[in-house]
């Protein structure tokens, strides 16, 4: 969703912004602008559409003098994508100009109470009423004026402002949204992203909720809510700037794919030592740990789904009962929860909005909240209680595959641990499972190296108009992110369905021509899942069978095959997910889409 950097130094401001708008592109947005400080006056150039019509617009930014502004990617929610509603907004004065990330809830009152003071408003966003409150409130000095305009904002925001005062003064703010300030040598930066800061340095302070920044080249000062100055760490990023860059790889999405291996690795590895797992911020006393009498796990999209795999997991290993729950549902559902409740938060970003939400209604009904998150720093890392780190790295491209299967190997991680502080794991089966996390990097590769024939699969398949998938406990769950990683990017319809419940219903859409891909590696059910896949075909379906690659019985049965290797039946669906990774990614590409950009989605959904 919305990017915002900004930027304070001796040269030319623009074209590091543009350059920081860039990075931010990933995220989804519909326009984009620049909003730099000349000493004399504030210069804008925004747009409807891609950084690069800004890019064009500006000759990559070398017509706008200044050296310290701010630039925004913008995601619409009030007001259509176009040039007018594209940020910064400045003030009638031509002092001030703003970006914003997130949504100003009382913005309506606000722009009422202006309107009656007289101000004009010339775009139909939320963001324009905090220029014009600058405006209102400054009486020659800038942060007053910042502090005031804050104070009346309700909602969740992050703010990049440029007040042209002196040679110009630049303030951020975060609350709800993210802001991260970046630290250099004679210039200084902030963004809503770390991929626009690496580039640049990698000395970082994540602002709290409530407290704001004014940066300087050779200074950057953070206050609270009320002006006081704050002491912050200095964080220290550990990815590069090569992690977040496509590094030959045509879509992101495809080099996400094939990090999976190392990404698993550099999950996983850490927190094996002398045979043992061990988490670096998951301490619960015995008393704690046997006081758990369910689990709620909750997340958005394929979080979502990785949690429905950790629910087999954790049920399997740790015998507490574990629901999954739809973040965008919990929240509102009056749930029962209490002190007994451990609620696992599932998010690759840490700044989902609904997630955000379940997590504060959960905790505040006194659930203990472990966060599983990638992003250091994020807002759902900080309100948790516990968190485990993914570990993945940058994840550029809006459909998660190396963040979805590094948050499923946490939880198969977890549900080990569990399982075997509650004394319900003997040595041998806790040792095989070690071993097995040890093999598995080997067995993604294999995973990505034994289906060479997806290519030839998704040239048959590209027209398909409806994609269904089916399979049963683990397979099943796997499903639910196969389909979902086919349909966000290819767009081709495409829905799972347990093999069981075929015959209640989505059956009767099964016909000739109709293309059921069929899950077939959790070995307990299988001869069951053989038997759907009988009555799909029976039926005029074919079938694309994924199988583990010893598997002899299906190949007669299923018309195609993608192959999996075989690992410990816990950690499978880690395995599995990859071929149907790869499907979606060359379908898509085959239907020329958009992959790494998928219409109408966001990598990180910060509002509701
Ligand atoms: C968006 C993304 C999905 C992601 C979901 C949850 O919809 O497009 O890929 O699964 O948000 O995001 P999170 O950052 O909370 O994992």
């Amino acid at each position: 969703m919305c990017g915002i950097v900004g930027f304070t130094g001796t040269r030319k401001a623009a074209p590091v912004l543009i350059d920081g708008l860039r990075r931010l592109e990933y995220r989804g947005y519909d326009s984009a602008g620049i909003a730099v400080a000349d000493g004399e006056k504030i210069n804008v150039a925004k747009v409807k559409g891609y950084v690069k019509n800004l890019s064009e617009m500006t000759h990559d930014g070398a017509d706008i003098e200044g050296v310290l502004g701010v630039g925004h990617t913008r995601w619409a929610t009030h007001g259509a994508p176009n040039d007018i509603n594209a940020h910064p907004h400045m003030s009638a004065d031509g002092r001030f100009a703003v970006v914003h990330n997130g949504i100003i809830e009382n913005y309506a009152a606000l722009r009422s109470e202006l309107t009656a003071r007289g101000v004009k408003f010339l775009s139909d966003t939320d963001t324009e009423v905090v220029a014009h409150l600058l405006e209102l409130y400054y009486d020659g000095d800038a942060k007053r004026a910042f502090m005031k305009a804050a104070a009346r904002l309700e909602g969740s925001y992050s703010l990049g402002v440029v007040c042209l005062e002196g040679p110009g003064r630049l303030f951020a703010m975060r609350e709800q949204s993210p802001l991260i300030l970046g630290l250099g040598v004679g210039e200084n930066y902030f963004a809503s992203d770390v991929a626009a800061l690496v580039p640049h340095t990698k000395n970082v302070i994540y602002l709290d909720d409530g407290e704001f920044a004014e940066l300087t080249p050779d200074a950057v000062t953070v206050y609270d809510v009320r002006g006081r100055e704050v002491v912050k760490p200095v964080s220290r990023v550990t990815w590069d700037v090569e992690a977040a860059e496509k590094g030959g790889y045509e879509h992101f999405m495809l080099k996400e794919i094939m990090e999976q291996p190392a990404c698993f690795k550099a999950t996983v590895e850490p927190r094996i030592q002398d045979g043992r797992i061990v988490f670096e911020n998951f301490d619960l006393s015995e008393a704690e740990l046997h006081s758990i009498d369910r689990i709620i796990i909750t997340a958005c999209g394929s979080a979502g789904y990785a949690g429905q795999v950790g629910r087999y997991v954790l049920e399997e290993l740790c015998r507490i009962p574990v629901a999954v729950e739809l973040a965008s549902e919990l929240r509102y559902r009056n749930p029962i929860i209490d002190e007994h409740t451990l609620l696992i938060v599932i998010s690759q970003s840490g700044e989902t909005a609904d997630t955000i939400a379940a997590m504060r209604e959960c905790k505040a009904r006194g659930a203990r909240a472990l966060a599983i998150v990638n992003v250091v720093g994020s807002t759902i890392a900080k309100l948790a209680d516990h968190v485990i780190y993914t570990w993945a790295g940058p994840e550029i491209a809006v459909a998660t595959t190396k963040g979805y299967t590094t948050q499923v190997a946490v939880l198969d991680m977890l549900a080990i641990y569990l399982a075997d502080r509650l004394g319900l794991m003997e040595k041998a089966r806790y040792d095989a499972l070690i071993e097995a996390l040890h093999s598995m990097p080997g067995k993604l590769q294999r995973a990505l190296d034994l289906n060479r024939n997806v290519k030839k699969l998704a040239k048959m398949f590209k027209n398909q108009s409806s994609i269904y998938f089916i399979g049963r406990n683990l397979d099943y769950a796997v499903c639910m992110e196969g389909a979902l990683k086919l349909k966000e990017i290819s767009y081709i319809f495409a829905e799972a369905y347990a093999a069981g419940e075929l015959k209640h219903g989505t059956i009767a859409l099964i016909d000739q021509g109709s293309l059921v891909v069929t899950l077939a590696c959790h070995e307990p059910l299988f001869e069951k899942t053989m038997s759907n896949i009988e009555e799909v075909k029976a039926r005029g379906a074919e079938v694309l069978a994924v199988a583990l690659e010893d598997n002899k019985q299906i190949v007669s049965k299923a018309d195609y095959f993608l192959k999996v290797p075989r690992t410990d039946p816990i950690l499978n669906p880690i395995a599995q997910v990859i071929p149907l990774q790869l499907f979606a990614y060359y379908i898509a590409k085959e239907r020329g889409c958009d992959i790494d950009k998928p219409k109408n989605l966001a990598k990180s959904v910060t509002v509701e």
